[in-house]
């Protein structure tokens, strides 16, 4: 956990998102608002925080889109780094500083750090037979390269990981390799290339992870996951005509020719970190200054990234770092879990997702960012997976902004000025109520900052919510309307503390609702707030912590009220889901007009071949997730005579209780293999859409019926 009382300095990352498309909601959910509301509070808290990230414009990701477009990545990542960065700014993220991979000081910076490693002897040199296309006169690393994967048998797989069943793999294990650019036949060609010695590092890194046993369970889950099945040493270099070049002089003093290599996008990416702060330093006209947050003990350093990230940023960065050593090793990287949508993965192929641009253009600069920000800040993927649907965000926004902090502020501000000229009435003789609300204005900037300093940020905006909840009882058990005639001075105290309750509020919804926050700010005339994005505040202004006393003295002049948020209409709401289910079905009627659609007929088996088979029929009694594999869930099915595992890979279309109680055909006598350290005694039949989506294969008989 952060340390609250601490002076420390604070850099502050989110993982540097693909310019190979635009945000959509699960990336910010994933390393982005998450991250937006931690700096926020902690600039309003004073720290001296620098909060850096930029576009990941290297790699095969972005290469692989240009191929597919046919445009240059050049343009590829021109056209979505500059997407992006608006969408964020729209959004409002509050980024120090936003950079691009493609820059020449993160060139620079990454060469550097790849000479510093190489001269140290840090990397392996290995030489080996990889997969090259002929035609395309290419090397064919990690996507450029389709297979069978040797793990399950899907024949789609990828050169660096089996989408079926999650296995990671490298090009040459592929049975059957084709390759995605011409579909040619790979030859194996002998090639060489730098390798980070992982697995000799894994001591070092397990004595590393062991100082931090406050991480999120999710994380530590996955790295000891990493660890048990012992580190692979990993290249680091590619031989793709896209990425950061491997430096002449190095590859020279190894007798190679650098020619054609360039630096594995994992490597140069995470470097981008440390080169967005020099970037960050120069534009301050103060070169040096990013020294102190990248050399200097007294800074923090934490990344929030998505699960999907968890190896890199706990495991292979922090070796680098290590073999480096010129550098801080993060403090903490509370990675999030993965968010669905309308209960179904989100999915930007199938088009099932919100895309940030297209819900801004429809929701409007003005009031769209903070109605998103508060719904997904409270619904944040932190622990497990997590739900995003259009109804909910309705309920979040009707029944919580508008009904209750909403309608709290604005009470209080119209009786202010109907009964008190618009000024702040004055505290006499306050009685129990009043002096318990006013105590808990005085806890809440501590609970909710220590659920901000802990990472669980929608408990942070949960207490937050809550002071308006408890206003609003305050003020109808306090009843100022019936006090006014009858007790003038209960009355003025009610509307005194309430307002006091609305300038806290002010302050501590800033970092979820910064908008808002500022119109309540203006509408209660308080000035002077420190403002919590990127900038230098005058001396004495209010922050944090005063937030916890009342703000508003007596006789104080008020703003002019207005209305804070006006409630969805259903037919928003049903235009956003319809508009949803019409993408998906769009997306899957293209696929199905491609050439893509049918597979193609497989040769004859006789009848003996068929009876060869043993189908049964099957009850799904249980399905978990089976940790670090994202595609599979592992099943319990009963066959009637016996209970078998089978792990199947269908965890990215359903969800485990989804399947629990249905009646399945099972390959019963499929050869037992174990994957992830568990025994798969089986395999269950889907039918596969065109588009990719499975159907289990059901049958409506008694368990351990033979299908024949
Ligand atoms: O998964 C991703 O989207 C990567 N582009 C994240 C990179 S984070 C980093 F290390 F730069
Ligand atoms: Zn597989």
């Amino acid at each position: 956990m952060a340390d609250p009382s601490s002076s420390k300095r604070l850099l502050v990352t989110s993982a540097l998102p693909y310019a190979n498309g635009p945000i959509h909601i699960g990336h910010l959910a994933g390393a982005y608002l998450p991250a937006d509301l931690f700096v926020r509070y902690q600039r309003l808290k004073g720290r001296d925080v620098a909060y850096i990230c930029g576009s990941d414009e290297m790699g095969v990701a972005v290469l692989m889109r240009a191929i597919r477009e046919d445009r240059s990545p050049e343009e590829i990542v021109d056209t979505y780094h500059a997407q992006i960065k608006e969408s964020f700014e729209r959004f409002g993220m509050s980024f120090d500083y936003y950079g691009r991979t493609t820059s020449e000081l993160h060139e620079e910076t990454a060469q550097d750090f790849f000479r510093v490693l190489d001269e140290k002897d840090v990397f392996n040199l290995k030489t080996e037979e990889q997969l090259y296309d002929p035609e395309a006169e290419m090397f064919l690393a990690d996507r450029f390269v389709i297979g069978t994967c040797p793990v399950c048998g899907f024949d789609e797989a990828y050169g660096d990981q089996c989408e079926k069943c999650g296995s990671t793999l490298s090009p040459t294990e592929l049975e059957n390799p084709r390759s995605t650019l011409t579909d040619a036949t790979p030859e194996l060609k002998e090639t060489t290339h730098w390798y980070l010695p992982l697995e000799e590092m894994q001591p070092a890194l397990e004595e590393w992870i062991d100082t931090h046993p406050e991480w999120k369970n999710n994380v530590l889950g996955q790295i000891q996951s990493w660890f048990d099945d012992e580190l692979k040493d990993r290249a680091i270099t590619r031989d793709v005509p896209w990425g950061v070049p491997v430096p002449a002089d190095v590859a020279g003093r190894h007798g190679l020719d650098a020619e054609g290599k360039v630096i594995y996008v994992w490597f140069d990416a995470p470097i981008g970190y440390i080169s967005f702060t020099k970037e960050w330093a120069l534009e301050h006209n103060a070169p040096t200054k990013w020294k102190a947050y990248w050399q200097d003990e007294d800074t923090e350093l934490v990344h929030f990234i998505g699960k999907d990230n968890i190896v890199f940023h706990c495991l292979t960065f922090p070796a680098m770092l290590m073999a480096h050593d010129d550098f801080t090793l993060p403090d903490n990287v509370p990675a999030n879990e993965f968010l669905n949508l309308e209960g179904r993965k989100l999915s930007t192929s199938r088009g099932w997702a919100v895309w940030l641009h297209e819900y801004l253009d429809e929701f409007g600069d003005e009031r769209g960012p903070d109605l998103l920000r508060y719904a997904l800040a409270t619904t944040l993927p932190e622990t497990k997976d997590a739900d995003f649907s259009w109804e909910d965000f309705q309920r979040r926004v009707n029944g919580e902004l508008a009904d209750v902090l909403g309608n709290y502020v604005n009470r209080t501000l119209t009786f202010a000025h109907r009964y008190f000229d618009g000024e702040v009435p004055p505290l006499d003789d306050p009685s129990d109520a009043d002096e318990a609300m006013l105590d808990r204005i005085a806890e809440t900037p501590a609970a909710v900052g220590n659920a901000y300093e802990q990472y669980r940020m929608r408990e942070a905006v949960y207490e937050t919510i809550d002071l308006a909840r408890e206003g609003n009882k305050y003020f109808n058990d306090t009843e100022p309307w019936h006090t006014h005639d009858t007790d003038p001075q209960a009355c003025a105290n009610t509307i005194h503390v309430s307002l006091q309750v609305c300038a806290s509020l002010a302050v501590l919804i800033e970092p979820v609702i910064p908008d808002a926050a500022q119109r309540l700010q203006d509408m209660l005339n308080l000035t002077n707030v420190r403002s919590s994005t990127p900038g230098d505040d005058p001396e004495g202004a209010i922050e944090w912590d005063d937030a916890a006393e009342p703000l508003l003295g007596a006789g104080h002049t008020l703003g002019e009220p207005e209305i804070l948020f006006e409630k969805l209409d259903d037919d928003i709401i049903e235009a956003q889901i319809e508009k949803l289910r019409e993408r998906a079905a769009e997306q899957d009627s293209d696929s199905t007009d491609s050439d893509m659609d049918y597979d193609d007929l497989k040769d004859n088996i006789s009848f003996d071949d068929f009876m060869e088979l043993d189908l049964r029929v099957g009850t799904i009694t249980a399905a978990d997730p089976v940790p670090d594999a994202d595609k599979l869930l592992r099943l319990d099915v009963d066959l009637g005579f016996e209970e078998r595992q089978i792990l199947a890979g269908i965890a990215e279309q359903m969800e485990p209780d989804a399947v629990v109680d249905t009646q399945v055909v099972v390959v019963a006598n499929m050869a037992p293999k174990e994957m992830f350290g568990l025994q798969s005694e089986g395999m269950v039949l889907m039918a596969e859409e065109p588009d990719g989506t499975f159907v289990p294969v059901t049958a409506d008989a008694e368990n351990g019926s033979v299908v024949r």
